[in-house]
């Protein structure tokens, strides 16, 4: 008998965590890295919600707390969707997980029944179509273009949904294209979903609060609130309040999801971290300016990649409106050859190459369903951006 298992033989590991992992071991070979790769703030988190969570140790908040959250944390959380989007929830439509990751997690394992299928735009978050296959589902991905800023339209998620649609995967910003659908251009999605009552709603919005130049976030159920009773609205406190290793993602929905989803929290993991979310009450209530210092910094570094990347031969790059992801193209790269003769077949070929001889590590557009690309992670110190983008251009110019 085989030990693995035929599901997890569908499954392949994050490439993105791949790709963070090969330029740790060329680092630590000697090499000179610099790594575009990796879906994190460089700032640290700050010192109020560190410590809220000494004092949480200080007062002994050390046990198993509810399986998905501690009430306080779940009333921040209600406070939350009532102050920044406008919605109703009380504390038993909440769940709270071990980041945003096991949120969606959660979700696909409580609802997807072999041969559910579940429309993603691509480009997509890299997990997205993996959870997907993990939970016994199918994925169904509707591609975006670089044409319409890499947003799927009306007429593309009206052709992705059949019969056994269960959900629409939506996440705007966009991790990996930063892209941020306008109120107009969400509507006309959610006019579609309209159309369509048997199709389920799952918004991840993970990067609400990292938008520039103005742009109004939305989220689907805030856009048509006749959604509301088949929406599960994802977030979390890792990205935005600069928190990723503690851990700690959230939604709110219908009553009978959110007990579902307990069920499955319950059967794997239990609660997440109690200091953890101690952490994630001081974030979600304390104060928020550093959101906009922080927002301040990823608006400089965003505009010095896209015109720098725009300046290499070959590629082209939008500007997104929010996250800190740019997700250029090669397609004027492709057929040419390194300096070290390897031929750019691709964009996972443009990437490894670009590793290999200029020690820039960014992710190919495969990954993300979408290419030929790369994703340049701008969450980093402005002078690594410039560096890495002048070995970009470098790398480029040299191409033949
Ligand atoms: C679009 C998107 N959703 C969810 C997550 C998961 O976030 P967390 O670290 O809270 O699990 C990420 C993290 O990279 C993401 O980019």
């Amino acid at each position: 008998m085989k030990l693995l298992s035929t599901t997890l033989e569908r499954v392949k590991p994050s490439p993105t965590i791949a790709v963070t992992n090969k330029a740790a071991e060329l680092k630590a070979a000697g090499r000179d890295i610099i790594g575009l790769g990796a879906g994190e703030p460089d700032f640290d988190t700050p010192q109020h919600i560190k410590d809220a969570a000494v004092v949480a140790i200080a007062l002994g908040k050390t046990k198993y707390t509810a399986v998905d959250g501690i009430p306080e944390l779940k009333q921040a959380i209600c406070a939350k969707f009532k102050r920044d989007n406008g919605l109703d929830y009380v504390p038993a439509q909440v769940s709270v997980s071990s980041g945003g990751k096991q949120v969606l997690y959660n979700a696909l394992m409580a609802t997807l029944n072999e041969g559910d299928e579940v429309v993603i735009p691509a480009p997509y978050w890299v997990s997205y179509p993996d959870m997907v296959l993990l939970a016994g589902g199918t994925p169904v991905v509707a591609e975006a273009s670089l044409q319409t800023g890499f947003k799927l339209t009306a007429d593309q998620l009206e052709a992705a949904i059949t019969p056994r649609t269960k959900w629409f995967l939506f996440n705007s910003p966009s991790n990996p294209t930063g892209a941020g659908y306008s109120r107009d251009e969400l509507k006309a999605l959610t006019d579609v979903l309209m159309r369509h009552p048997h199709v389920w709603v799952m918004s991840d919005d993970m990067y609400e609060h990292l938008a520039y130049d103005g742009f109004e976030f939305c989220t689907p159920v805030q856009v048509e609130p006749r959604l509301y009773d088949r929406t599960l609205t994802v977030n979390g406190v890792s990205k935005a309040y600069a928190m990723t290793g503690w851990r700690i993602g959230y939604a709110a929905g219908p009553q009978e999801l959110i007990g579902a989803m307990r069920k499955v929290q319950s059967q794997s993991t239990s609660n997440p971290c109690s200091i953890s979310q101690w952490a994630a009450v001081e974030a979600l209530n304390g104060p928020h300016d550093f959101i906009a210092e922080n927002n301040a910094a990823f608006v400089r570094r965003r505009n010095l990649v896209v015109e720098m990347l725009n300046a290499a031969e070959g590629v082209s790059c939008p500007v997104p409106e929010g996250a800190f992801y740019v997700y250029p193209s090669i397609a004027g790269l492709i057929g040419k050859t390194s300096p070290a003769g390897v031929k750019i077949v691709d964009d996972e070929a443009f990437a490894t190459a670009l590793l290999e001889e200029t020690g820039v590590a960014v992710v190919f557009g495969a990954a993300f369903g979408l290419s030929p690309n790369f994703r340049v992670s701008y969450a980093t110190s402005d002078a690594a951006l410039k560096e890495a983008c002048t070995r970009i251009q470098g790398f480029c110019a040299a191409l033949r």
